[in-house]
């Protein structure tokens, strides 16, 4: 039996400008993860259990757009051995893959970069065919465009390397030197958001007027810019100037123009507004929007009473994470 898990993630700056070319900081969040087993069967084909979803069938009886199928049928269709193709038509000796995941989805943790990573690592490496990093954020970026439309890249990347990132599309990516741990509230809003919508939306308003989402894009950009630097610096070396404030009003401001994109909803904005009431340094949507997560910037000490703060102000579900 193989076995492969990869964590999930949340973006702390930088969504929806990062499709047009700027940078985002993301981070995975290893308290919710994806988890997959491949073993043999003597069952003839490619069978997919994924009791979360309540699916127990035979790759070949899924749709071809099927998240699961389109990984297993990525990932065979360049494999031309015998014995691959002998499996995929159905031959005597088949595969089992179990799928489960404690990534709620369509929330903003990147629960399908995940479940996909974690179904091709173990494949690969069950069927005698391991991937590098580099190849499989690649095979999975192309998965993501099949679901996402026009993603830039960012989920697969974190959820892959499993460290902070500092991610530009379509440039090699850099690692995000946390110089001094800190802690973040992430909070569910339990509204489930399609990110390929309000990834639309925005596509839609930056084509009605280029110039001037293009700017507040840059100033995305350098809020992304920025707040790598402080992360980078962290809070003894900046002490004077106290990184961490800094980093919260970043992180305001981050959400400020999120709401210009259109992408914030009256739920996401309430917890934003509540963890701010309750001591947070900062707080913002964080992925595609409109529903889905919101992470605040803690204190230590503070973080447990932020989380209740959001609890009492309606949220389905908290994680208070460590960024180191
Ligand atoms: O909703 P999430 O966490 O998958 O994040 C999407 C991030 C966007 O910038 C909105 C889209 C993208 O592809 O980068």
């Amino acid at each position: 039996m193989t076995t492969s898990s990869a964590p999930g993630k949340i973006i702390l700056f930088g969504e929806h400008a990062v499709v047009y070319g700027r940078p985002a900081l993301a981070v995975p969040v290893t308290q919710v993860h994806a988890d997959v087993e491949v073993l043999d069967s003597p069952r003839a084909g490619i069978w997919i259990e994924a009791p979360d979803v309540n699916l127990h069938a035979e790759v070949n009886s899924l749709p071809s757009d099927h998240p699961l199928a389109a990984v297993i049928n990525k990932f065979y269709a360049p494999l031309s051995s015998p014995h691959f193709r002998f499996l995929k038509m159905g031959g005597q000796r088949g595969i089992e893959i179990k799928i489960t995941s404690t990534i709620p989805v369509a929330s903003g943790l990147g629960s399908g970069a995940a479940v996909s990573v974690a179904l091709t690592r173990a494949l690969s490496s069950h069927l005698n065919h391991p991937m590098t990093d580099e190849e499989l954020n690649a095979f999975v970026y192309e998965i993501e465009k099949i679901h996402h439309g026009t993603p830039s890249g960012i989920d697969n990347t974190v959820v892959t390397y499993a460290k902070p990132v500092y991610f530009v599309k379509g440039q090699p990516i850099e690692m995000l030197k946390v110089g001094h741990p800190f802690t973040i509230v992430i909070a569910d809003t339990g509204i489930s958001a399609p990110t390929k919508e309000s990834v639309g939306d925005v596509r839609r308003l930056w084509m009605n007027n280029k110039s001037y989402w293009e700017t507040i894009f840059d100033k995305v950009g350098i809020i992304s810019f920025t707040a790598r630097r402080a992360i980078e610096a962290g809070k003894p070396a900046l002490s004077n100037v106290e990184a961490w404030e800094v980093l919260g009003e970043l992180m305001n401001e981050n959400h400020t123009l999120l709401q210009e994109m259109t992408v914030s909803s009256p739920k996401l904005d309430e917890l934003v507004n509540a963890a701010l009431r309750a001591g947070a340094l900062g707080a913002k949507l964080s992925g595609g929007g409109r529903g889905g997560n919101m992470i605040a910037l803690a204190q230590d000490d503070q973080a447990g009473a932020i989380a209740r703060s959001l609890k009492e102000a309606g949220a389905k579900n908290t994680i208070i994470t460590q960024v180191a």
